[in-house]
């Protein structure tokens, strides 16, 4: 008599109609064939962020299952890595900085994509969680893609062909930034990195709203303290519930974002006595155009 071992079946399931899905029965530390791998990296690009459920990684498998997804770069806050593994980073409400002081502020939580005062930022965030608050401390994502689309035509004509110039940290921020990234900014070498406003989606043509808000210096032509109220208000004007998604984790989640369609933003709302410990992934992206 046959046996038939059981073979999960991998299941993608939209979350809501504008951005977010879920997969099911995939184990990223077992090796998966080109077909799979290129259905989940089409669900991450297509749907902006993509949830993959039930996953028990090391730090050194948590980077190979981010390899499945392009080449890996390094986060450039090299204080908080994962144990053994240089690709991966951990964000941690425990972690400190070099004063002895949590590392995260709170009011720094606000709507951005990573490494913007790179050439080449990443193209995704990936996120994997490995200790939890009781409730609280979700991500969240929003797809700037659409939030572009639905923007009054008056409004993309004037954003399309600005130019925001990137740093560390926007010298309008300096009185709620990390000590540490603040000496970081003030040793950097070399001028701003300039990046388009409104990028377009190298593998799928289309343009989506594209920013850090703490790490853009200045939009070209404007004073620092203008871009910071100017995008503020292109945020309030663009985003609505529809195109945003808060992530709520579960442990073994993996949270993938496309970041060339997508504004995230770290949640506080939990109870920081608790720890909240991600492991973060990065891969490489292209030059924004
Ligand atoms: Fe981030």
């Amino acid at each position: 008599m046959n046996v038939l071992a059981k073979t999960p079946v991998m299941r993608i399931t939209k979350i809501k109609d504008h951005i977010g899905a879920e997969v099911t029965g995939v184990d990223l530390t077992k090796p998966i064939d080109e077909e799979t791998r290129q259905r989940l990296y089409d669900a991450a690009v297509d749907n902006v962020a993509l949830v993959i459920r039930d996953q028990k990684f090391t730090p050194a498998q948590y980077a190979n299952a981010a390899r499945l997804f392009g080449e890996l770069m390094e986060d450039q806050n090299r204080r908080y890595l994962a144990p053994g593994e240089p690709m991966v980073s951990t964000l941690s409400n425990h972690n400190k900085d070099s004063q002895g002081n949590q590392a995260k502020v709170v009011k720094s939580a606000t709507w951005h994509t990573d490494h913007t005062n790179q050439e080449f930022p990443p193209k995704f965030t990936m996120l994997y969680a490995v200790e939890l608050p009781d409730s609280g401390g979700g991500t969240g994502v929003c797809n700037m893609r659409d939030a572009y689309e639905a923007l009054p035509d008056d409004w993309k004509a004037r954003i399309d062909g600005m130019k925001t110039a990137n740093t560390l940290i926007s010298s309008a921020r300096t009185d709620i930034g990390n000590p540490d990234i603040l000496r970081d900014q003030q040793n950097a070498k070399g001028g701003p990195m300039i990046h388009p406003l409104v990028r377009t989606h190298p593998e799928r043509g289309t343009k989506a709203i594209w920013f850090h808000t703490g790490k853009t210096e200045k939009i070209l032509g404007m004073e620092p303290q203008e871009t910071q109220d100017f995008l503020a208000e292109l945020l309030e004007t663009a985003m609505r519930p529809e195109f945003t998604y808060v992530h709520e984790y579960t442990l073994g989640d993996m949270l993938i974002v496309d970041n060339r369609s997508a504004l995230h933003k770290a949640g506080f709302d939990y109870d920081h006595s608790q720890h909240r410990l991600l492991y973060r992934a990065l891969v490489r992206g292209e030059r924004p155009e």
